[in-house]
């Protein structure tokens, strides 16, 4: 059985890439978020709006262990938190073989500059302080991510391009 995760920052490019990988693997594409979302029958936003962040944390977790004992081929894109909580990180290098997708800050910026909105956890950052934010929490996170088994840049490069790096590795 094989089983691939794709992790890294919001604006990495996961759910993008995790589709063409699909599409180019055969295997069936999975976005926690929107596995959540079906579960819950509620959309992120309204999760962390009704519940807060800490029980959005606890049932993304309990989530992403339903997904890794599923006895099927898959890849999964997971939400740029999951492996910062709990054991997450563990799960997935125990069930997955993981990717992250490092993406420097000008490249995360520039994409998340103009989606904001959509993201419950920068909606209310003030646009001249987003590349801060973004520098800090992605720092913040860097030595979770730089646990997956492998890494692939993302900076400057198009789809395609990442798409057959990944495939190259795995
Ligand atoms: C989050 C990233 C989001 C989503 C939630 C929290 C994060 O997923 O899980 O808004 O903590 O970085 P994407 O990285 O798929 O946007």
């Amino acid at each position: 059985m094989t089983k691939i995760a794709l992790i890294g920052y919001m604006g990495s490019g996961k759910s993008t890439i995790a589709r063409i990988l699909s599409d180019k693997l055969t295997m069936d594409f999975l976005d926690l978020d929107e596995f959540i979302e079906r579960e819950m029958k509620m959309s992120i936003t309204e999760i962390f709006d009704r519940y807060g962040v800490i029980k959005f944390r606890k049932i993304e977790s309990e989530m992403l262990l339903k997904v890794a004992r599923i006895q099927d081929d898959i890849i999964l894109s997971v939400g740029g938190g999951t492996p910062v909580y709990g054991d997450n990180m563990k799960i997935l290098n125990q069930y997955f073989t993981t990717i992250y997708l490092r993406a420097n800050v000008p490249t995360l910026y520039k994409r998340l500059a103009n989606e904001k909105e959509h993201r419950p956890l920068i909606a209310r950052v003030a646009d001249q302080d987003l590349a801060e934010f973004i520098g800090k929490h992605l720092f913040e996170r860097t030595a979770y991510y730089e646990q997956s088994q492998f890494i692939v840049d993302v900076n400057a490069k198009s789809a395609v391009e990442i798409s057959t790096a990944c495939i190259e590795l795995i």
